[in-house]
């Protein structure tokens, strides 16, 4: 007989790095009495490699509902969203709402379940970059505010959102999610065996890429730069880069597709395939925040070319260095000295438990 006394979470998601951070909570939740999660997809991500791939490797339940709303300007986008939620949150009235990152699905559930005076419960809180050019940062500042329960990663998020004059009592800092499920999926990718060699790669030998950001990859002379400063990496090593489907726009339509030429695309990949190449790379070179992460998890030296970066602690302990991707020559060198080197011994994530914590505080408030 279903428990009438169960409380539900809808738990809204969307892109790619939402599927791996929810794929953690999910499985804790999933062990959990007293709470019935259903996973509410936006649809903002839905290529079969951007969205199916990560529900059937990393075993993340059958979202209830698909709205299916992609593409479009960001107003447009997330405007189509609040609609679409709102009209599910209606007809579900879950007890609580749970959100993640810093995307417009994040905005959209978040802003939606709180107009309905529904909680909203944010992980990965408190993420600055202090750049309110990014898309991300107006999104994360938004959804941070108008949450009720903050689970921040780390001591910086924690102090940024004091800063802001967020009380005390919303804020809960649990560690990272992405944390979790380095190591919960990173064993399991050790296990199926999950190898470099599929990709002609030798371990240590290859620099691996993966280029999305808006601000890098819908400008011109910036996504230039990166391009012709991997091709100049590649006459030295392989260089790998699974190519996120804006980047593939970006390139065919700014004419840059000879600029690729020596590097060798894949289409972008599972999750466990992820990180298998992320621990056999010599260097990561990356724009994702989630991947810097991962190098450090993985140790593999980091270069992210950004002007700046939320993961500010891997950079003071050396595991990461931040370069504005400006110039190939730059580029090339900086990748090509950070081979072999590592950073300090720091242990700024928490313990790998963040999802464990997440599920306890929820009980705790609303069981
Ligand atoms: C989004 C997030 C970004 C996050 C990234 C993770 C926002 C504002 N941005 O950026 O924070 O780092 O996801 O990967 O929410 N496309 C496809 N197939 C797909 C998905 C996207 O072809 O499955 C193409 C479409 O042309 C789409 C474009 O990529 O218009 C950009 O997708 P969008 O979700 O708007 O932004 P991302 O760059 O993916
Ligand atoms: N990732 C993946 N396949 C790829 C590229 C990335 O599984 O081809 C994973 C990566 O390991 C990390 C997450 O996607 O866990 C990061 O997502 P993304 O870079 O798209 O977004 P960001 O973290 O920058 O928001």
């Amino acid at each position: 007989m279903a428990n009438q006394n169960r409380k539900k979470v809808i738990t809204v998601i969307g892109a790619r790095p939402q599927f791996i951070k929810a794929a953690a909570v999910s499985r804790i939740f999933a062990q959990t009495e007293g709470i019935e999660e259903l996973l509410l997809h936006t649809g903002q991500h839905y290529d079969r490699k951007m969205s199916d791939v990560f529900f059937n490797d990393l075993g993340i339940p059958a979202p209830a509902y698909n709205v299916g709303i992609s593409g479009g300007g960001h107003g447009s986008m997330t405007g189509r969203m609040l609609i679409a939620i709102e009209e599910i949150l209606l007809s579900e009235k879950p007890d609580f709402v749970l959100v993640y990152g810093d995307t417009n699905s994040t905005l959209a559930g978040a802003l939606v379940a709180s107009k309905l005076h529904i909680p909203v419960a944010h992980v990965e809180a408190g993420l600055r970059s202090f750049n309110k050019a990014m898309p991300e940062e107006i999104n994360r500042i938004l959804t941070d505010h108008c949450s009720d329960i903050l689970y921040s990663p780390t001591d910086v998020a924690t102090r940024n959102l004091l800063g802001e004059g967020v009380r005390g009592d919303r804020i809960e800092q649990v560690g990272d999610i992405m944390f979790d499920a380095a190591l919960h999926f990173g064993r399991i990718s050790e296990q199926l065996g999950n190898r470099i060699s599929q990709y002609g790669l030798e371990k240590k030998k290859y620099v691996l890429a993966t280029i999305h950001r808006q601000e890098n990859v819908d400008n011109p002379d910036r996504l230039r730069a990166i391009l012709v400063g991997l091709q100049k990496v590649s006459g030295e090593m392989p260089v790998i880069l699974p190519i996120h489907p804006r980047t593939r726009d970006r390139i065919a339509a700014y004419g840059m597709e000879d600029l690729i030429a020596g590097l060798k695309i894949q289409e972008p990949l599972g999750y466990l395939e992820m990180v298998a190449l992320e621990r056999g790379a010599a260097v990561i070179v990356t724009d994702s925040g989630g991947v810097q992460k991962e190098a450090f998890f993985h140790n593999t030296p980091c270069v992210t070319l950004r002007d700046e970066t939320e993961w500010i602690e891997l950079v003071e302990a050396g595991w990461n260095v931040l370069l504005s991707p400006v110039d190939p020559t730059d580029i090339y060198q900086t990748v090509m000295s950070r081979i072999g080197t590592s950073g300090e011994d720091i242990a700024p994530y928490g313990s790998g438990d963040a999802a464990r914590k997440i599920v306890n505080s929820l009980q705790k408030r609303f069981i």
